[in-house]
């Protein structure tokens, strides 16, 4: 089975390399030469833990190919799959399809032989349909079928969630169709992953469905968390005590500074335009997105709340600006927003992350960018946790307390525990729990205002 992966992006190329280590002869497609170049140079353009491996051994078995040419790879391939990028349309929420179609275009010139057409890329429902309206308009004699294959993979552990995903969602509606889909998955069902067939729209749909909701579990946490703040709960001791249910599972109930990443903020987006087409508006999704966009205000309020009420000449240590740990992607990360603010409160930036600050630096001017967490908080006013890399877990507290003008640590990941902290002279500020002090005090007020 020959399959045509079209964008190598991170669904793209992690699901390309996934695919031809299933075993199936794969090219990968972009228009951009440069990447193609840099890919067969064994150079990823991303940061993604096991993911040059896993390209070099499948490039070094013959069964993986990178090119800049879309025909030859489509007149190939069993299977073509469009994994293009579907950015947020300027303004007003929509998925930007502009991509899609132009993928679509070219894919429809072309088609040689029976060819199934699956979008990999999210995208809103109807989009399906409107492919295969245009490809048949296109290409009258081709014979091809559209599916959606959505993708769920997380990045960071983008591999491991391909080859054992908790499902396969597929949604087609011809036999043929459908045993080009078996076939390609074959390798999952061997570990008896469960695969569930259903209709284009309905595949379209569940994407978002889950994206939404697992946005909404975290904004709902992060709700949880203010109010544990102020009356003197335990965010973690809520998780547990609502995540036991199985009605309700203990995952992505960890509070923060808020989702972001290259997917919830643009999916809830397009989603609230989606259910508001279709003459049934999403109010919790519209209500999730205006919580999580609050929040990274309400999240430099709190540290200079911390900070005793001002961060005017203070320097703040940042560690982490990626919008989660193991990936070098900064896409509306909360710090991208909470960082501006603290410097436009009149406080000097320093931050400092593993594999985040080339992105960082080309969107987050007047900061400072340091060369190791160190030494972003030598000689700092306070240290921010902004993102829960694991060496931030580890850090040398003794050290950090030397270097640090006065012992403030905000962990807005909640990476440490509150009683240690204050046993280890650390004025520890973090999210749903109380913050302790040093002299084993307790301080009531978190700062924030509110909403
Ligand atoms: C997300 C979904 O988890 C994937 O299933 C999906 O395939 C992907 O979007 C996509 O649509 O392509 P990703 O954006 O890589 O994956 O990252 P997540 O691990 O889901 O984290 C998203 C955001 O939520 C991050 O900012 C993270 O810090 C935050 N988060 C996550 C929390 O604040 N609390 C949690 O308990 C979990």
């Amino acid at each position: 089975m020959h399959v045509a992966m079209i964008g190598t992006g991170y669904v793209g190329l992690v699901s390309g390399a996934c695919f031809s280590e299933f075993g199936f002869d794969v090219d990968c497609v972009d228009k951009d030469s440069a990447k193609i170049e840099a890919l067969r140079g064994g150079r990823m353009p991303i940061f993604e833990p096991g993911l040059e491996a896993l390209v070099a051994s499948n490039v070094g078995a013959g069964r993986l190919r990178f090119t800049t040419e879309l025909a030859p790879a489509v007149g190939r391939a069993d299977v073509v799959m469009i994994a293009v990028g579907t950015p947020s349309r300027r303004g007003d929420g929509h998925a930007d399809l502009r991509y899609i179609y132009a993928a679509a275009e070219e894919i429809a010139d072309a088609l040689t032989g029976y060819t199934v057409i699956a979008t990999k890329s999210t995208v809103p429902v109807g989009t399906g349909r409107e492919l295969e309206r245009l490809i048949a308009a296109r290409r009258p004699d081709a014979a091809f079928d559209i599916v959606s294959n959505p993708e769920f993979l997380r990045e960071g552990s983008a591999i491991t969630d391909f080859m054992h995903p908790d499902r396969v969602v597929v949604g087609v509606e011809s036999e043929p169709a459908r045993a080009t889909l078996n076939e390609l998955y074959r390798p999952l069902f061997l570990r008896e992953t469960p695969i569930i067939f259903t209709g284009l729209e309905t595949a379209e749909l569940v994407k978002y469905a889950a994206n939404t909701f697992l946005a909404t579990k975290i904004t709902f946490i992060n709700e949880i968390a203010d109010i544990c703040e102020r009356i003197g709960a335990d965010v973690h001791d809520v998780a547990k005590g609502i995540g036991l249910d199985g009605r309700i599972g203990s995952k992505f109930l960890h509070p923060g500074p808020g989702f972001g990443g290259s997917c919830f903020p643009k999916d809830a987006r397009a989603f609230v335009r989606i259910a508001e087409e279709s003459g049934a508006p999403s109010r919790i999704v519209e209500a999730v997105l205006a919580v999580n966009e609050a929040r990274k205000a309400r999240m430099a309020e709190k540290i200079v709340a911390a900070c005793g009420g001002s961060v005017a000449g203070k320097t703040i240590a940042i560690l982490g600006i990626t919008f989660k740990p193991n990936t070098d992607d900064v896409r509306e990360s909360p710090g991208l927003e909470i960082a501006p603010a603290l410097a436009a409160a009149g406080a000097d930036i320093r931050i400092y992350d593993p594999e985040g600050m080339a992105e960082g630096r080309a969107v987050l001017d007047g900061v400072t960018w340091s060369e190791s967490a160190y030494g972003a908080m030598d000689g700092a006013d306070a240290v921010v946790i902004l993102t829960e890399w694991n060496e931030f877990r580890a850090l040398d507290l003794e050290r950090v307390k030397t270097l640090l003008k006065s012992p403030l640590i905000v962990d807005l990941r909640n990476i440490y525990n509150p009683a240690d902290m204050a046993a280890r002279g650390f004025y520890y500020v973090s999210v749903g729990r109380a913050a302790t002090r040093p002299d084993g005090g307790v301080a009531t007020v978190q700062g924030g205002g509110a909403r």
